[in-house]
């Protein structure tokens, strides 16, 4: 899987930008500000049609432009794609690959698959439960379409239920298609956490190999999946899901009506790491802590290679500079067979054979 080409316009810092790259190894280099993670966002927007850092499509749109636009050629399971994405100011946006516009962006999945990690992700196991929320739902959803579908159901059935939770005081009406909702996200809910499951499941199998690797065999990882109470096994049928989701919501009724929020669904799920049966967001050190965050991703790599037979382009956002030199081997040794795309302020000293190096000034191509 591959990206060959890309052409920019008015995307971000681009005016008008193209650039071919590497099969193998393409370092971005350039000062701070000039470009570097919006060429590495606008490759990750190939794969998931989202930004990792912008709120909305707008933000993506240069300062003085009304419209920007993403074209890419890319070879992946032996075919070649062209996408195109088209952004605008007042309108939605248009995805086409091959010239025949997508109904749904998670169509985009059987494309191109990316694995993105920047500095934000090394505190991974660290932050809130939401951070690692979202490192599940971007993999799974890259993977597996009926799931990026589903979760799209699902956030809006919440953004709705939210609502009426918290008008309902002014409004007590509302509350009479509350079940409706409340049935709706548990049977969305069931599948979210039926795709969870399974995900973590061999992602965890990855994990543990690439940490003990890391570590001399010293650290010991698991990767354990924290749903909804009432769910006692999360492999279980999606009917017995759906089933135990609702006995929860029935149990936090009073509570969510009290906070009125939404207290009861996977969107409370978090994915929890253990150090030789400790919990690592509480225990570990920070280089362990950041050890595990890599062998997260380098994990996650590891499946969709798995899954789809090439490994995903690999993008690395200024993560580099952030490890010492051993976990700079580590990593460095570990991703060979793939595309990569690295980014930071010098070139990292490596002997690579195939590798390109892109000299970024002003969101212009130098060299
Ligand atoms: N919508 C936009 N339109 C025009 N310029 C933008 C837009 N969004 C961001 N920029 C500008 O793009 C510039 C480069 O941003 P980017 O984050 O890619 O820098 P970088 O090269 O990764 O820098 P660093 O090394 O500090 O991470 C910033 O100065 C920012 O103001
Ligand atoms: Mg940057």
């Amino acid at each position: 899987m591959r990206l060959n080409r890309i052409a920019l316009h008015g995307f971000r810092n681009y005016e008008d930008f193209s650039a071919e790259f590497s099969p193998e190894m393409n370092v971005i280099c350039g000062e701070n500000a000039q470009g570097k993670t919006n060429l590495v966002e606008a490759i990750a927007y190939l794969s998931g049609a989202k930004s990792h850092r912008a709120r909305s499509d707008q933000e993506l749109i240069g300062f003085s432009r009304r419209e920007a636009s993403i074209q890419a050629e890319v070879e992946s399971r032996g075919r070649e794609f062209l996408i195109h994405v088209s952004l605008r100011k007042q309108a939605r946006r248009t995805i086409e690959v091959n010239h025949v516009k997508l109904k749904k962006a998670s169509e985009l999945s059987g494309v191109l698959n990316t694995v993105l990690f920047c500095p934000e992700d090394l505190s991974l196991v660290k932050d809130g439960a939401a951070v690692r929320r979202r490192f599940l739902d971007d993999a799974i959803s890259q993977l597996r379409p009926k799931y990026a579908d589903a979760l799209a159901r699902y956030q809006k059935l919440l953004d709705h239920k939210t609502r009426i939770l918290r008008d309902a005081a002014e409004k007590p009406s509302l509350l009479s298609v509350l079940p409706e909702f409340d049935e709706g996200l548990a049977r969305t809910g069931a599948l979210l956490i039926h795709y969870r499951a399974h995900f973590i499941r061999r992602l965890n199998s990855h994990a543990m190999t690439i940490a003990a690797d890391f570590s001399g065999g010293r650290d010991s990882l698991a990767l354990l999946y924290e749903t909804v109470r009432t769910i006692e096994d999360p492999f279980a049928p999606p009917l017995l899901l759906y089933e135990q989701i609702r006995e929860h919501q029935e149990q936090h009724k009073r509570a969510e009506f009290a906070s009125r929020s939404c207290l009861s669904g996977p969107h409370k799920d978090d994915l929890v790491a253990e150090l030789d049966g400790i919990s690592a967001r509480q225990f570990a050190s920070q280089g362990q802590s950041r050890t595990i965050a890599l062998s997260l991703k380098l994990a996650e790599r590891e499946l969709f290679a798995e899954d789809t037979g090439s490994f995903p382009v690999l993008l690395l956002d200024d993560v580099l500079s952030e490890l010492d030199a051993k976990r700079q081997d580590f990593v460095l040794e570990r991703i060979r067979g793939g595309q990569v795309f690295l980014t930071g302020c010098s070139i990292p000293h490596f002997e690579r054979e195939n590798h390109r190096v892109l000299a970024i000034e002003q969101g212009r191509l130098l060299s």
